[in-house]
């Protein structure tokens, strides 16, 4: 996909203050400094775009951005961040999980995972939550030049081994590194042709 226009719309703090929902979306989440706004940026090939630190807890609201004016992508805050306070992070999770299952027009979930490490615990709960509640997601493996590739596809099985304990199909799998530009191209395939399906079957989040 070319990517011609690429805006920031607004920052959210509830899911109700999102911009109309009217247009595919598209959003990214995973746990606070896995890289959500560093692939997001990657992606659209814009370097500031989506804001980006070394101090995790960077996102902390509901980014929307509209690309080609056709369809948004949202940079979601990261569940998990452990420097922040117990209430806090109930908020977090309460902000994500409302924005997740009241979003209309959210087509697709990209639940980030860092390739570097073995299967954590609170990335294995949220794919189950998504699962149980129906919700449409896929998962893209990030940091991948971080690992030398051999080890990058051996913690890639063995995620899919984990993941086979619970479910019998899974999910559509990427692998990519921001660092390296590795990966994006195939998330913005399957937006494409997602987008192309959608208008060929007349599907409209219109009221
Ligand atoms: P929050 O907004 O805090 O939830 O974090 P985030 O998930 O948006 O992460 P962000 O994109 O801000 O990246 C966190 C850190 O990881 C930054 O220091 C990035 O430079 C680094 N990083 C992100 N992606 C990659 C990658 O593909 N390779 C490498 N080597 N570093 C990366
Ligand atoms: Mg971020």
């Amino acid at each position: 996909m070319v990517i011609k226009t690429a805006e920031f719309v607004k920052s959210s703090g509830k899911w109700q203050e999102c911009p109309e929902p009217i247009l595919p979306e598209y959003a990214f989440i995973g746990r606070s400094n896995v890289g959500k706004s560093s692939l997001i940026n990657a992606m659209l090939n814009r370097k500031d775009l989506a804001k980006t630190s070394q101090t995790p807890g960077k996102t902390q609201l509901i980014n929307h951005f509209i690309i080609n004016e056709n369809w948004y992508l949202t940079d979601l805050p990261g569940y998990g961040y452990a420097k922040v306070s117990k209430v806090q992070r109930r908020e977090f999770e309460k902000l994500i999980n409302n924005y997740i299952l009241n979003r209309k027009n959210l087509v697709n979930l990209f639940v980030l995972i860092d390739a570097r490490h073995s299967p954590q615990e609170i990335d294995l709960e949220f794919i189950q939550w998504c699962g149980e509640s129906g919700v449409p997601f896929s998962i893209v493996f990030t940091k991948s030049d971080k690992l030398k590739p051999n080890i990058a596809i051996k913690n890639v099985e063995n995620y899919k081994a984990e993941l086979h304990k619970t479910w019998e199909d899974l999910p559509e799998i990427y692998v990519t590194s921001a660092e390296k530009k590795i990966g994006g191209d195939e998330i913005l395939k399957f937006i494409r042709e997602t987008n192309e399906f959608l208008v060929n079957n007349s599907v409209t989040f219109e009221e």
